[in-house]
């Protein structure tokens, strides 16, 4: 009797080995091996103890066995979280996204598979699910599109910007997932208004470019909030009071005078 199961436990796993290694991946999966070979994650192929498909699908040598019929990983029925975690086990370390699961993106109840897809790649830069990324975030914020229709816009329709210059897809330190925090997203293109400036219009300084203007478009000149600078400017400032009694037309173009509105090197009124 025990020699018996002795036998058994010697000789089964060997001839289990011997009998049924499953067949590699691309045997029964040619199509989707050559999508594959065609992406970054090409270099997971590779061999050389690389995870391969095994990396993304798991360990399981029942499904190549039982020719497809036992059920392998494949991020179906799965939550968002669940999926973004699968990714993030490698996308923790290079190339990383950092900060994903915090972003306004994952707790939106987003996955990675909603903007990228492993096996179409349409760009090499990164893979995703449309070759154009702009219209990837415009497809979901569809009231950020009718902005940037606006007359007066940051030329991202028109190709010269993208969403990635201000904004990081997969969530930052900063509120918006914006790129930098403050005006330094700003800066980076509009270096002439960072200052520092002998005299500062205090606002520009303590309050942000945003006080003053949107940043995708608008229906205002200069991407400003208010149709008229003179509605903008009255909404802190009092009418001139050593002027009241000129005739007020004269000064309804405030910045007319007052040229230098984000800030003078030369003049503490801010004119030319
Ligand atoms: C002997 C052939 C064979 C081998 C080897 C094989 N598969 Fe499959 N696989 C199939 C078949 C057949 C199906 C379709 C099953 C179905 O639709 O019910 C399938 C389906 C799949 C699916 C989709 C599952 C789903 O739920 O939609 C994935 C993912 C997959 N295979 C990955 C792999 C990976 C990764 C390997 C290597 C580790 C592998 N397969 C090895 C035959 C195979
Ligand atoms: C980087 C991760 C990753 C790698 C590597 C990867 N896959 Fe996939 N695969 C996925 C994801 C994610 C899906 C599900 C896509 C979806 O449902 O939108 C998928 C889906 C599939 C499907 C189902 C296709 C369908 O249309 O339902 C098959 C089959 C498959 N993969 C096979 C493979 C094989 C074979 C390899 C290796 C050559 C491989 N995959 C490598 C991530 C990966
Ligand atoms: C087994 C590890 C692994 C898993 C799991 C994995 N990746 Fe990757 N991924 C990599 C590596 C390594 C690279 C970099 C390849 C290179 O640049 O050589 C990469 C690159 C990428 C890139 C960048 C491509 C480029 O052109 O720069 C994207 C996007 C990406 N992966 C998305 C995903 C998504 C989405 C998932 C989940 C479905 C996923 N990855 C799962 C290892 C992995
Ligand atoms: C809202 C859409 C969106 C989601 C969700 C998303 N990505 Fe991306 N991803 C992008 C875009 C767009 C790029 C290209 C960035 C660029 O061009 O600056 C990118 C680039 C990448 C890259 C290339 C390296 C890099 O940082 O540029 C990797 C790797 C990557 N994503 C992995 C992932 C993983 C893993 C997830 C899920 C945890 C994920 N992404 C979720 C849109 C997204
Ligand atoms: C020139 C820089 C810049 C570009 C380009 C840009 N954004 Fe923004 N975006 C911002 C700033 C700055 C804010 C924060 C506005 C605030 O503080 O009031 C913002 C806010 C947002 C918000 C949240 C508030 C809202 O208006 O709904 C979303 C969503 C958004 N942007 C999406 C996008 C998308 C999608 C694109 C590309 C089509 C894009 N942005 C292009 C700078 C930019
Ligand atoms: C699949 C739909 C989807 C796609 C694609 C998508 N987003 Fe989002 N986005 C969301 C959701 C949902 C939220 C979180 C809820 C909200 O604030 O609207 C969000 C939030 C944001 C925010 C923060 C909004 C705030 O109020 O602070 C920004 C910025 C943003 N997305 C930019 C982008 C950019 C840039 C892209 C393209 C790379 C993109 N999104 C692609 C759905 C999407
Ligand atoms: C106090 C309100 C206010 C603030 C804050 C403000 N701006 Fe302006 N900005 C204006 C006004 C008003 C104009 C139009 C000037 C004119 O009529 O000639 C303007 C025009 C511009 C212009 C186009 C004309 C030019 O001078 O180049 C740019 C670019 C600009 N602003 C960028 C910025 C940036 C970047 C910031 C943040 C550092 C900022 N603005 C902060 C009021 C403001
Ligand atoms: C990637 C570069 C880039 C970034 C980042 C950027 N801008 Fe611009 N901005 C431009 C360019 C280029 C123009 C002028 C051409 C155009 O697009 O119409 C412009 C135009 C403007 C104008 C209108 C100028 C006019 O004459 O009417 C304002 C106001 C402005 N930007 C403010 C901002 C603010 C505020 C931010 C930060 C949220 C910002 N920009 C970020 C590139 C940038
Ligand atoms: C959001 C509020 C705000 C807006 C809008 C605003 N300002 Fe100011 N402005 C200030 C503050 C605060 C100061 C600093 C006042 C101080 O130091 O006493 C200031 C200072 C000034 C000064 C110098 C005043 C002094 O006493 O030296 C001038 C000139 C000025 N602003 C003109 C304008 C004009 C023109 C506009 C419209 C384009 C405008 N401001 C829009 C808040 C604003
Ligand atoms: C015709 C040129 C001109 C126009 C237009 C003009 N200003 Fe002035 N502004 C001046 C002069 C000159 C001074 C300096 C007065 C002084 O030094 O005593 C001044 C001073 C100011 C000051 C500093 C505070 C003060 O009372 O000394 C503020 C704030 C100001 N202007 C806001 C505005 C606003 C808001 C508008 C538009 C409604 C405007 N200005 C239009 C010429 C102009």
């Amino acid at each position: 009797m025990i020699a018996w199961i002795l036998v058994l436990v010697v000789i089964a796993p060997g001839a289990l080995l011997a009998a049924e290694v499953p067949a590699a991946c691309e045997s029964c999966h040619p199509f989707e091996q050559e999508q594959i070979a065609a992406t970054a994650h090409a270099r997971l192929l590779g061999g050389d103890g690389r995870p391969g498909c095994q990396g993304c699908h798991g360990e399981n040598p029942e499904h190549g066995i039982s020719d497809g019929k036992t059920p392998i990983f494949a991020f179906k029925g799965l939550t968002s979280r669940e999926i973004n975690e699968r990714c993030l086990a490698c996308h923790a370390e290079k190339p990383a996204v950092p900060g994903f699961q915090r972003s306004e993106h994952a707790q939106g109840g987003l996955n990675c598979l909603q903007c990228h897809h492993p096996h179409l790649y349409k760009s090499k830069s990164a893979i995703l699910i449309t070759a154009q990324p702009v219209e990837l975030c415009q497809s979901c914020h569809v009231e950020v599109k009718a902005q940037f229709r606006l007359d007066e816009h940051h030329r991202v329709p028109e190709g010269a910007l993208t969403c990635m210059d201000c904004h990081e897809p997969h969530g930052s330190m900063n509120q918006h997932q914006l790129k930098g925090a403050g005006d330094s997203v700003c800066f980076k293109c509009h270096m002439e208004k960072r200052g520092p400036f002998l005299f500062e219009h205090a606002v520009v300084r303590a309050e942000g470019c945003m006080t003053c203007h949107v940043p995708h478009g608008s229906a205002n000149r200069h991407l400003l909030k208010q149709q008229e600078v003179r509605l903008l400017c009255l909404s802190c400032h009092p009418v001139h009071p050593q002027f009241i009694n000129q005739a007020t037309t004269r000064f309804q173009d405030c910045t007319r005078c007052h040229v230098k509105i984000h800030g003078s090197n030369f003049s503490p009124r801010f004119f030319e």
